[in-house]
C-alpha cells in the first residue's frame, strides 16, 4: 500500500506520516529532505540558484540511505530548497530516488508513506491514499518559530512569516510540480486540530476504504 501525504511548510504532514507509517507498518520517507540536502550542498560550495547545471549535479550525488541529516533544517537550506526545487532538472533526478523508494519498501514492511509536495500528482499518481494537510499560514509560521527558536532564541516571528510566505508562493506557482490537491485526496485543516484528531482523521479514512 502506498500513501502520499503533501501539503505547505509546517501543516504537520510529517507527524502525521510518521504516525501513520507506525500505525500501518509502512516505510517512510520525507521527501524535503532530499531538496534540503541538495541545497545545504549548495550552501556549503558557496553555490546560489542561478547555477541550475550544478544544483542537478548535486542532486544526481544524492543518496536517500546517506543523506546526513545535521544543518538541514536552517533557514537559509529552507530558502535555498525552495528555489532549487523549482529548477526541473533537479527535480527528475530526485523524482527517480524517491519512486524506487515507494516501490521497494524496507523489508517486512506492508508499503511506503511518502510526504512532500508533489507525491500523489508526480511521485506516485497511482498511490492507493492520497492526503493533503492544510493549516493558516500565521498557524505554521507560528508553529515553525516556535521549532526555530530551539536553537537559536534570536529568531523574529515577523521574519519567519515571510519566509514561510515566499516559500508557498513559490511551490504553488511554479512550473514543474507545483504544490496543488489531486482529485480524491482527503483534505485535512489542522489550523485547530491537535496531532491526534489529525492523524485519526487520516487513519479512520484509509481504513474505512481499504478492502
Ligand atoms: O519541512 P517543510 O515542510 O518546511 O519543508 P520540506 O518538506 O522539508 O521541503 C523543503 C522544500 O523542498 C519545499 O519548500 C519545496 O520547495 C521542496 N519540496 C518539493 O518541491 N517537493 C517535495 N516533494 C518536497 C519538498
Amino acid at each position: 500500500m502506498i500513501v502520499a501525504i503533501d501539503g505547505p511548510a509546517a501543516s504537520g504532514k510529517g507527524t502525521i506520516a510518521k504516525k501513520l507509517a507506525e500505525y500501518f507498518n509502512l516505510s517512510y520517507l520525507d521527501t524535503g529532505v532530499l531538496y534540503r540536502a541538495v541545497a545545504l550542498q549548495m550552501l556549503t560550495k558557496g553555490m546560489n540558484e542561478k547555477d541550475s547545471q550544478s544544483a542537478e549535479k548535486v542532486a544526481r550525488q544524492v543518496s536517500i540511505a546517506s543523506i546526513d541529516h545535521t544543518g538541514i533544517r536552517t533557514r537559509a537550506v529552507s530558502d535555498l530548497a525552495s528555489k532549487i526545487a523549482a529548477i526541473p532538472g533537479v527535480r527528475q533526478e530526485l523524482l527517480t530516488r524517491q519512486r524506487r523508494f515507494a516501490q521497494n519498501p524496507d523489508p517486512g514492511k506492508d508499503g511506503a508513506v511518502l510526504d512532500g509536495r508533489d507525491i500523489g500528482t508526480v511521485v506516485c499518481p497511482h498511490a492507493d491514499f492520497k492526503i493533503f494537510i492544510i493549516a493558516d499560514l500565521e498557524i505554521r509560521a507560528k508553529r515553525r518559530w516556535k521549532e526555530l527558536l530551539q536553537s537559536d532564541p534570536t529568531v523574529i516571528y515577523c521574519e519567519v512569516l515571510e519566509e514561510m510566505r515566499s516559500r508557498d508562493e513559490r511551490d504553488t506557482n511554479r512550473k514543474d510540480a507545483p504544490l496543488a490537491v489531486t482529485l480524491g485526496a482527503l483534505v485535512i485543516d489542522t489550523s485547530n486540530k491537535s496531532i491526534d484528531v489529525s492523524f485519526n482523521e487520516a487513519k479512520n479514512w484509509i481504513l474505512s476504504r481499504r478492502f
